[in-house]
C-alpha cells in the first residue's frame, strides 16, 4: 500500500452512507483518523440521527482504526466549526476534508419550489463552503491541507429535473477553482470528484446489473488519490464502474471584431468562427482572460494607427 495517511486526520461529510462511507473506510484502512460526519437525514434532507455515522465508526474501530462520529448538519456553519474544533482538540490537526454530504429534491424546473431550490443549494454549495471555511485557517497555519469537493455530471453536463442540484454542483467547481489558487502557497490542494455510483441517491434509476457495476468502492480510489500527499491541485476527476477520467474548461480562440463591426449582426455572422474550438485556450485565472482581450484590442489599435 503506497498511499498512506498515518498521522493524518480526515473529515468526511455525509459518511454514514454510500460514497462517504466508502471513502471513510478506505482512508481509515490506509491509516487516517477519521471524523465520520453525517446528519443522518432522508434522501431529501428531512429528519436526522447519528445512527448511520456511529455504525461506520463501529466498522472502522472493528478494523483496529480510529474514528469519531459527528452529527453536524453541514448547512450550519457554527456546527461545522465545532466539528473541526473537536477534531483538533482530539487529534491536534485536520489534514483532509472530503465535502461529500448531499441531498436530492428532483423536479422539473416548471414544478420546482423556491424551497426545493434553496434546500439543495444549501446542503451542497453552502455546506461545502461552511466545512471548508471551518478548516481553512487551520490548514493555512499548518501549511498542509487536502480538500475534496464532490460535483456531478448533472452540473457539468445538465440533467432533466435537476436544475437545483446541477447549479449547486457546478457552483462547487467554481468554489474549487478559486480555493485552489488561494490555497496553493499554503500547501493546500483542492480537487473535485465527479462520481457515478449505486447509492440510495441512484437506487431507483438503476437495475440489478448496474447496481453491481457501480459499487461506491470503485469511486473511492479517485477520492483517496485526490486527497493524498502527491495529489494534483485543481483536478476534476470522474470516477465510476472502474473508469477514471478528467476534464478541463477551454475557451475558443475567438474573433476580435474591428470598430464599426461590433454589433449583433456581425456576431451572428461570425458565430461559427467565434465558437470554433480549434486552437482553444485554457486559462487558469479569470484575470488572464481580461489580459488576453485587452492585448488583442491594443494590437488592433496599434495596427489601425500604424
Ligand atoms: N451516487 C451517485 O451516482 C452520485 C453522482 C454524482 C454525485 N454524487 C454526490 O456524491 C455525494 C454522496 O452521495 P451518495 O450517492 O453517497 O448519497 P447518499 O444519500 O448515500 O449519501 C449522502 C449522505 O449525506 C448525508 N447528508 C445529507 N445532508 C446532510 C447534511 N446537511 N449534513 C451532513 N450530512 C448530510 C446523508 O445523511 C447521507 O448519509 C453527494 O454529494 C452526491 O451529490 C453522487
Amino acid at each position: 500500500m503506497t498511499i498512506r495517511f498515518d498521522g493524518r486526520v480526515a473529515i468526511v461529510t455525509g459518511a454514514g452512507n454510500g460514497l462517504g462511507r466508502s471513502h471513510a473506510l478506505e482512508l481509515a484502512r490506509r491509516g487516517a483518523r477519521v471524523v465520520v460526519n453525517d446528519f443522518g437525514g432522508a434522501r431529501d434532507g428531512t429528519g436526522g440521527s447519528l445512527t448511520a455515522a456511529e455504525a461506520v465508526v463501529e466498522e472502522i474501530r472493528a478494523n483496529g482504526r480510529e474514528a469519531i462520529a459527528n452529527g453536524a448538519n453541514v448547512t450550519d456553519a457554527e456546527a461545522c466549526h465545532v466539528m473541526v474544533v473537536e477534531a483538533v482538540r482530539k487529534w491536534g490537526r485536520v489534514d483532509i476534508l472530503v465535502n461529500n454530504a448531499g441531498i436530492l429534491r428532483d423536479r422539473s424546473f416548471a414544478k420546482m419550489t423556491p424551497e426545493d431550490w434553496r434546500a439543495v443549494i444549501d446542503v451542497h454549495l453552502n455546506g461545502s463552503a461552511n466545512c471548508t471555511l471551518a478548516v481553512w485557517n487551520q490548514m493555512r497555519e499548518q501549511n498542509y491541507g487536502r480538500v475534496l469537493m464532490t460535483s456531478s455530471t448533472s452540473g457539468i453536463y445538465g440533467n432533466f429535473g435537476q436544475a437545483n442540484y446541477g447549479a449547486a454542483k457546478m457552483g462547487i467547481v467554481g468554489l474549487m477553482n478559486t480555493l485552489a489558487i488561494e490555497g496553493a502557497k499554503y500547501g493546500i490542494r483542492v480537487n473535485t470528484l465527479v462520481p457515478t455510483a449505486a447509492t440510495r441517491m441512484t437506487e431507483d434509476i438503476l437495475n440489478a446489473e448496474m447496481l453491481d457495476m457501480l459499487k461506491p468502492e470503485y469511486v473511492t480510489p479517485a477520492a483517496v488519490f485526490l486527497v493524498s500527499e502527491d495529489a494534483p491541485n485543481r483536478t476534476v476527476m470522474f470516477a465510476g464502474a472502474g473508469h477514471f477520467s478528467t476534464m478541463e474548461i477551454r475557451e475558443s480562440k475567438g474573433v476580435h471584431l474591428p470598430p464599426g463591426r461590433r454589433d449583433a449582426d456581425c456576431v451572428a455572422e461570425q458565430f461559427a468562427a467565434i465558437s470554433s474550438m480549434a486552437d482553444a485556450d485554457i486559462y487558469t485565472e479569470g484575470r488572464s482572460h481580461a489580459v488576453m482581450i485587452l492585448a488583442a484590442e491594443a494590437e488592433q489599435r496599434r495596427q489601425a494607427g500604424g
